[in-house]
């Protein structure tokens, strides 16, 4: 009876895992796509082809004080200087998911 117990509740916990896992690469892999459709044409490989030193390189973001997924999301929620407002135009879930992949990226460009 134990063991049968047991048993269920490290499946459940195994596919909680597996499962929050999933979420946060699937949000990453969406922000890619949201980016390339909307960000990539001012910001082709984490550049900025508008402001060049703004970019979206870590040291940039840090120096900036950008280097977090609220003041981004914040950034192309309501636009700023030449970037555009994406309100309207992206969900809150495409904005976060975007955000979440310029964070990831942040070291990689
Ligand atoms: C029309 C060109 C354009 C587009 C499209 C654009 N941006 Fe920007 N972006 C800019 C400009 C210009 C700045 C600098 C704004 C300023 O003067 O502070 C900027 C700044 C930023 C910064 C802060 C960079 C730093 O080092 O301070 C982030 C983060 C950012 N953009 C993310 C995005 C994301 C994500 C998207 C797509 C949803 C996007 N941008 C789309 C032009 C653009």
């Amino acid at each position: 009876m134990f063991q049968r117990i047991f048993v269920m509740c490290c499946t459940l916990a195994a596919s909680f895992f597996l499962f929050a896992g999933q979420a946060t690469a699937a949000d990453i892999a969406a922000g890619s796509q949201v980016f390339s459709q909307n960000c990539a044409a001012c910001h082709i490989n984490g550049g900025n082809l508008v402001n060049g030193a703004k970019t979206l390189k870590k040291a940039d973001l840090e120096k900036y004080d950008m280097y977090s997924a609220e003041k981004i999301i914040a950034q192309v929620t309501n636009g700023k200087m030449a970037m555009p407002a994406f309100t309207g135009r992206l969900t809150a879930t495409q904005i976060e998911n975007v955000a979440a992949y310029v964070l990831d990226q942040a070291d990689k460009w």
